[in-house]
């Protein structure tokens, strides 16, 4: 499973690029607005630091507007992927997108059928929220779970991308159903590396190896 980081704050994305695990970065409009900086500006930063797919989102409700700010982005660097949301008219962007060869996420997806959708619209990637569902009284994983078979069934590219992660069981979930990508905030992300029993192992290692005195 392929890891991708859900921010805008290129201080964190250095940070994991360092690990090696990461794959890509994600971001959206309210994650540019936490980081308080130039969106263009942030995405070609963001596109130095992580050489896989870095996710862009268009502004734009309709598709010329859409296609008008995807030529904008793409143009940043061949590595960006363009976020359209799930309505006709980001579907219509994305497969004007998808047939040029043009990265696509599409993003706020809540339903398997959209999930569908988008796959025949050639999708690079689609975007299930998962917290967002739980918040809302739905399971977000069983809705992984019927994106995976439907994709399955008809052999569709697509890769299911887990959105709106809010803890690591929800990527120990998503790698059990076979999600193709989680994007995590960066506190899941170091959360995936922590066990207390790593820490009690290490600080009981560390105090018998000073009794012996050596060093390495
Ligand atoms: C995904 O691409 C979205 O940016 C993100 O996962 C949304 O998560 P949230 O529900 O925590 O805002």
């Amino acid at each position: 499973m392929k890891f991708f980081v859900d921010t805008a704050d290129t201080a964190e994305i250095t940070e994991l690029a360092a690990t090696g695990l990461l794959d890509g970065v994600t971001t959206n409009p309210s994650l540019v607005h936490k980081a308080g900086r130039d969106f263009k500006e942030v995405v070609a930063e963001i596109c130095h630091i992580v050489h896989g797919p870095v996710s862009a989102e268009v502004i734009a409700l309709d598709h010329e507007g859409m296609m008008r700010e995807a030529e904008v982005l793409r143009k940043i660097a061949d590595h960006v992927c363009i976020k359209v949301p799930l309505t006709i008219d980001g579907l219509k962007t994305c497969k004007k997108l998808s047939a040029d060869g043009t990265m696509v996420n599409v993003t706020l997806c809540f339903s398997a059928n959209q999930a569908l959708l988008a796959a025949k619209a050639g999708a690079t990637f689609i975007s299930p929220f998962v917290g967002r569902h739980d918040d809302n009284g739905f399971d977000g994983m069983s809705l992984i779970e019927d994106i995976r078979l439907i994709y399955d069934n008809y052999a569709f590219h697509t890769e299911i991308l887990v959105a709106s992660i809010r803890h690591p069981i929800h990527v120990l979930q998503s790698a059990k159903i076979g999600a193709d990508v989680a994007t995590m905030p960066p506190s899941v992300i170091k959360g995936l590396f922590k066990h207390v029993l790593t820490d009690k192992g290490i600080e009981g290692f560390l105090a018998d190896w000073e009794k012996t005195g050596q060093s390495i």
